[in-house]
């Protein structure tokens, strides 16, 4: 990939980051506002009223219905949760901007560090709010908090390790670990507009269903889209040495996705009444496309010539295979006191992340050592954008 190429990207990135900060933004601040005094408006769920009408976005089975105790009980947490983590996302936005990088990085650097400041804050007061309050009363509930842990602790862990990195000076680690603690940031937006968006397609669900709907997309999608962000907006590392995979190679990890697909359905089959057995869809569907993105990364290196890059989408590949096999086996591993059902659906929304975050790693890894063992243009140019 050419530098205008990573440049297009890298502008797609902030256009889609100021996009959907810019839209959520206003619901997130004004959305503990009511619980301070009455009469106060309540934007998101007057959105999603106005969309999808009042007993989907207020009745039964609705974020209101099922959690409004705990945010009254805790209302100063989840302000301070809300606030910051949505004054964190607009600072984040401006991170992907490859002309402040290049012209202001002293901005680049402040606004990194504001960034990092509030996210761990909000952060923080999240899993607060976890500690102190049950999970909600549906039956994604304990599943949906272990992704929320998990989340959190991912935001966190992957934003400070970026700053280790780049306090030894390492840009490729640098970058990569902060798109991803800013993909799973952007699972806030993308979780509402999705239980919002997606009502007229599924009316039958409840607004908790579609969080859990949201919620196991999203555990494929937030880790493949910043590994995916992170292949596409960089030149592959060169790479003479290595020879193009064999095609059996691709086979085996198909045959891993096929195996671990019928394992996963094979399980949510034993899902109890009233939980949709459906509910498989929205953690293979998005799983195979990865798959056939990753492929398709893979043929287009081949016809190149490209090996490193087709290594690249290889690796990717082999963590969105292992995505469906991962989801059974995190089944196993739940609290002991969560039914059969809890596990599946925990299974689902936080099983995939595992082996993408891994095989991301394993991308990153590579890449940063390519770059510190002989720098091309494209590092050389990246040095001079963050001295
Ligand atoms: C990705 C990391 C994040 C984690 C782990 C997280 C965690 C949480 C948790 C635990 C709750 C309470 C949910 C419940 O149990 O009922 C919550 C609610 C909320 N969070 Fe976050 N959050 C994250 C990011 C964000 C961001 C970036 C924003 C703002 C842009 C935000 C805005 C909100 C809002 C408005 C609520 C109220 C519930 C609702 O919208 O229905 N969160 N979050």
């Amino acid at each position: 990939m050419d530098n205008d190429k990573q440049v297009t990207l890298s502008r797609g990135l902030f256009i889609f980051t100021a996009v959907v900060g810019a839209l959520y933004l206003p619901l997130a601040l004004n959305y503990t506002w009511p619980l301070f005094g009455t009469g106060v408006p309540r934007w998101q769920d007057d959105v999603n009223t106005a969309i999808n009408g009042r007993g989907y976005a207020l009745g039964d089975g609705s974020v209101d219905a099922v959690r409004h105790q705990a945010y009254a009980e805790h209302r100063v947490v989840l302000l301070v949760h809300t606030t910051l983590g949505a004054l964190a996302l607009t600072l984040a936005m401006f991170q992907f901007s490859a002309r402040i990088r290049e012209r202001w990085p002293a901005v680049h650097r402040w606004n990194g560090r504001s960034y990092l400041a509030l996210m761990t804050i909000s952060m923080l007061t999240a899993l607060i709010f976890l500690y102190v309050t049950p999970p909600a009363r549906h039956f994604i509930g304990p599943a949906f908090e272990t992704q929320l842990r998990g989340l959190a602790v991912g935001t966190l862990a992957s934003a400070w390790y970026a700053l280790y990195a780049i306090r030894k000076r390492d840009m490729v680690t640098h970058r990569a670990w902060m798109t991803y603690s800013i993909a799973f940031m952007l699972t806030a937006p993308l979780l509402r507009f999705i239980w919002i968006g997606i009502q007229p397609v599924i009316p039958q669900h409840d607004v908790l269903t579609n969080i859990g709907v949201g919620s196991l997309i999203l555990g494929v999608v937030a880790p493949g889209g910043a590994a995916v962000a992170f292949i596409a907006s960089r030149q592959a590392p060169s790479d003479e040495a290595d020879t193009a995979a064999p095609v059996w190679r691709y086979g085996a990890a198909v045959a891993l996705a096929v195996l671990g697909s019928l394992t996963y359905t094979g399980l949510t089959s034993r899902l109890p009444e009233p939980i949709p057995h459906s509910l498989v869809a929205f953690h293979l569907v998005p799983v195979w496309i990865s798959i056939a993105m990753a492929l398709l990364g893979v043929a287009r290196a081949r016809a190149r010539d490209n090996v490193a890059r087709e290594r690249q989408w290889r690796w990717l590949l082999w963590g969105f295979a292992a995505a469906p096999l991962s989801a059974s086996l995190y089944s196993l591993i739940v609290p002991p006191d969560f039914t059969a059902a809890d596990a599946i659906i925990a299974g689902g929304m936080d099983g995939a992340a595992i082996p993408i975050t891994i095989c991301f790693a394993v991308i990153v890894r590579a890449a940063a050592r390519a770059r510190a063992e002989g720098p091309g243009p494209l590092a050389a140019a990246e040095t001079a954008s963050a001295a």
